[in-house]
Formats: structure tokens, sequence, C-alpha cells
């Protein structure tokens, strides 16, 4: 089990786990994971303390994932315990028009996938900020978090202008999920201190990079886009190569190795570690390729050590060497715009 550090009272009546159990790893993008298997996992990380989901109506059969598991869990352990369990959804809608109906059917579907009477959280893309409309999902989506379909509203990949935007209208947001690692730090220029301001999460997806962030790659020769077999592995890779390329990466890796022997711990623990310890951030979201691998052990590792000023120091000697992706690349979810 893991440690009450590994707990956080993310809204008055909701309490996760710091490290969330990420689901793009069952799309289909990153290997094949079959239902039975993919499914009886999750109960394992459920039992080793990871009860908190991340996942998306665009992702395979994620959801589908969560309702089967909801079923086997009730099963197993009892339906009053299915508040141990939290899953926090997307909805990622196509540019169109946003009316009460088409939202209103987009939670349907997510809750009924799920086999939820209301969505624990329901977090909202938007891919073009000239479309006026998201502000008409947002509302909608508010109208029925009130009705109580849903218990939380969320955003992900909106940047600092727009999230300030959607809270002055009065839409009750409780978090934001951006990309944030060591390598990609953008949200802590801007985003974090809004979300300070104005008592928002930030959800930190990418923080091991796909697996690069780890003992597999230190001291290896630059992969070639071919030798990288997941979706994620190839995107993470491509902000390595923006951010400072694969020279300057080996160097991280090789400070990160010190700090991971020195608290006996992996250097995907001391990625994951850094973005948990910046302000804001409630959670890190942590891909697991159900079936296929797993890190439950290694990622339980995470709340056994805090890094010191003096890893700090080691790290901000290399990190002072990148490029600014801020400059390169624009505000949290630029990338997708
Ligand atoms: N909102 C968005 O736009 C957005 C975008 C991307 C991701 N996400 C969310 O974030 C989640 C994470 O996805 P990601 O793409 O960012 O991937 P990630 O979490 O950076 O990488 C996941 C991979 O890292 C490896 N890994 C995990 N723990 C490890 C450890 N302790 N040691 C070594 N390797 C380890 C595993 O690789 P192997 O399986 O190969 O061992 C795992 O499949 C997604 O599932 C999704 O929920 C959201």
């Amino acid at each position: 089990m893991l440690p009450e550090s590994s707990r956080l009272r993310f809204a008055p009546d909701l309490e996760i786990c710091r490290i969330l159990n990420g689901m793009w790893q069952v799309s289909g993008a990153h290997g094949h994971v079959e239902t039975e298997r993919g499914v009886n996992e999750m109960l394992r990380y459920y039992e080793a303390g990871f009860t908190t989901w991340d996942l998306a109506d665009h992702y395979g059969p994620a959801e589908d994932f969560i309702g089967e598991f909801r079923t086997r869990f009730a099963a197993r352990y009892g339906p009053d315990r299915l508040t141990d369990v939290q899953a926090f959804t997307k909805w990622v809608p196509y540019p169109g028009p946003m009316t009460r109906p088409i939202v209103e059917r987009a939670v349907s579907i997510s809750s009924k996938r799920m086999g939820v009477q209301a969505l624990d959280l329901m977090q909202f893309h938007w891919w073009d900020y000239a479309d006026e409309r998201y502000l008409n999902a947002l509302d909608y989506l508010a109208e029925l978090q009130r009705e109580g379909r849903i218990k939380h509203l969320a955003l992900t990949n909106f940047d600092t202008t727009h999230l300030r935007t959607i809270i002055d209208q009065g839409i009750p947001i409780v978090s934001n999920q951006v990309q944030y690692s060591i390598v990609d730090r953008r949200p802590a220029l801007k985003m974090a201190q809004l979300c300070l301001e104005r008592g928002v999460s930030l959800l930190a997806y990418g923080t091991v990079l796909g697996g690069l962030l780890s003992e597999s790659y230190f001291g290896m020769p630059e992969p070639r886009r071919h030798e990288l077999n997941t979706a994620s592995l190839q995107k993470y890779k491509q902000m390595i190569d923006v951010w400072g390329g694969w020279d300057l990466f080996q160097q991280l890796l090789a400070q990160l190795k010190l700090i991971a022997d020195k608290h006996q711990v992996s250097v995907a623990n001391v990625g994951v570690r850094y973005v948990l310890e910046q302000p804001a951030v409630a959670g890190a979201i942590v891909g697991t390729r159900l079936g296929l691998s797993e890190h439950i052990a290694d990622n339980q590792r995470v709340f056994s050590f805090t890094l010191d000023p003096e890893d700090y120091v080691r790290l901000d000697q290399v990190l002072a060497k990148s490029r600014d992706l801020m400059a390169a690349i624009g505000d949290c979810g630029d990338e997708y715009r």
C-alpha cells in the first residue's frame, strides 16, 4: 500500500492518489491491450494504492474498461467501496455547435460507458480559441454539474489566458491537465501562478516522457523514430529535440541518476517527484500499458523520499542550458493548436 502522503484532497468531497494511472496507453497506439488482462490489471493497481484513473472519450476502450472494472470491483469489494476509486474522463469534441443536447449527449455517453450516475471529473478540451463556442460548451457542462450529472468540472490543455477567461465567467474549474515534466516546465512560468491565485490544481502528464526518463535510455545512443514503439515515446522524443537535443538529455539523465542513487530510487521516480513538488500540482499522471508492462512497485517509491536543495542545484545546472520552450512552442497546450 501507499503512505498517507500519496493522498490529496483534490476537492472537498474527492480524495485522489497523487500518481494517477493514465489510460491513453490502452488506446491502441502503444501496443494492443487485451480487455480481460487489462481490466484484471486495474484491480492490481487499486490494491497497490493507485486508486485514480485518467482517461478520455477518445482513448479507445478506456471508458469501457472503467465500466467493466467497476463491475468487477463491486463484485469483489462490495458496491459501497466504489467511492474508493476515482475516474477522470475528458471530452474532446470535434469543432462544431455546442448546444445543450450535444453537450448532454457527450456526458451521457461517457457516464453510460463508465457505469456511473455522475462523472467524478469532466476535463474539457478545445482545439480552436478563435471559435468561442467553447464557452457555450462550458456553460452547459456547468449546468449539468448543477443537475448532479458531473461532480467536478475541469479543463485540459488550456493556456493561462483562456483559463483566466473561463474562471472570470464564473465557471467552477477545479483543475487544468497540462504537459509538465522536468523537460517541459512551461506551466511554471505563468500557469502555476494563476492556478495558485484562483484555487485551480494542475494535473501533469508526460512526467516520465513516455519512458525516456528512465535508466533504459541513460547512456544510450539517440533512438531513431522507428525504434520508439509507442505514440508516447515518439511524442516526448520530439519534445526533447525542441528542448535541447539528445546530448543535453543525456546530461540531464546523468544528474537524475546521481540523485536517484542517493535516494535509492529510480530515475523515473525523481522525474515524477520533481513535478509533484512544483507549486499548484495536485497529481502526476503516469501511463499504464495494462497487461503489457507495469512499474507498480517502482512508482510506489515516489512517496518514499523528497528532493533536497542540493538536488535542485544539480538539476538547474543542466536545465539552464535548455531552450526556452515557452518561446519555441507557446504556453500550455499550444502544441495542440
Ligand atoms: N491531456 C492530454 O492531452 C494528454 C496527453 C498525453 C497524455 N495524457 C495523459 O497522461 C497519461 C500518461 O501518458 P504519457 O504519454 O504522458 O506517458 P508517460 O506517463 O510519460 O509514459 C508512460 C510510460 O512510461 C513508462 N514508465 C512508467 N513508469 C515507469 C517507471 N517507473 N520506470 C520506467 N518507465 C516507466 C512506461 O513505459 P513501458 O510501458 O514501455 O514500460 C509507460 O507506458 C496518459 O495515459 C493520459 O492519461 C494526457
